[in-house]
């Protein structure tokens, strides 16, 4: 029987983070499933087909061939026709696009499709929106991390910094509150905490104080 952890929240919670902590933590793969999702929108922009046409959307899917790797050190690499877009995956263009992409229920067949055949082939903790909810109900372990707008709209701007993308803070906190209201009112398979998830703000914990929060937890 494989082991699964879910670990849903809004943007900038600190899930990306703290899934790898964990992951290292405790020897099990991480599966940021954001990824699948950023790496179909990526294939939308890089081919011009507008994030708005549902119908070409849906036609388009099969099209798509998105592979994840997982190496040595668990990181993890994201190949859309066979090119390795992890970085790109990651650009503020497709942090914009990407929740748009995300509402189309035909796009969330398609992820959880492919989540789901990789959680059951083994122990995995799986970082998202939907995970505890929706994608895996009867995961092992479920966590909603968050952190108050501030501090997640502080830390997406640290992001982008380092990327050389540069935003004012406000720009970045008008942002991350359109992607949280994108997220939580999309008719499918919203952003909210599974009622059974054990709820964690991490907005006064540093990165390795909520690692370890969330592993006296989990019991292996
Ligand atoms: O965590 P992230 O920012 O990389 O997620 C990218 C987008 O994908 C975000 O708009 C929410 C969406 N997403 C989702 O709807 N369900 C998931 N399980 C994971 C991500």
């Amino acid at each position: 029987m494989s082991i699964n952890i879910a670990i849903d929240g809004p943007v900038a919670s600190g899930k990306g983070a703290v899934t790898k902590g964990l992951s290292k933590k405790l020897g099990i793969p991480a599966l940021d499933t954001g990824a699948i999702y950023r790496a179909v929108t990526l294939f939308l922009l890089d081919n011009e087909i507008d994030i708005h046409d549902e119908k070409k959307i849906l036609m388009s899917l099969n099209k798509i061939s998105v592979r994840l790797y997982l190496a040595e050190n668990h990181d993890l690499r994201v190949f859309t026709q066979g090119q390795d877009v992890t970085p790109r995956i990651r650009e503020n263009r497709v942090s914009l696009a990407v929740p748009v992409v995300a509402a189309y229920v035909g796009v969330r067949d398609y992820v959880n499709r492919q989540i789901a055949l990789v959680a059951s082939q083994g122990n995995y903790i799986l970082e998202g929106r939907d995970i505890g909810t929706v994608v895996l109900p009867n995961a092992d372990y479920k966590f909603f991390l968050t952190a108050s707008l501030e501090v997640r709209a502080k830390r997406r701007k640290a992001d982008l910094d380092a990327k050389g993308e540069e935003y004012s803070l406000l720009e970045v906190m008008a942002q991350v509150k359109e992607r949280d209201e994108q997220d939580m009112n999309r008719a499918i398979a919203p952003l909210r905490q599974a009622p059974d998830a054990i709820y964690i703000d991490n907005s006064n914990l540093t990165l390795e104080q909520t690692i370890d929060t969330l592993a006296k937890y989990i019991k292996l």
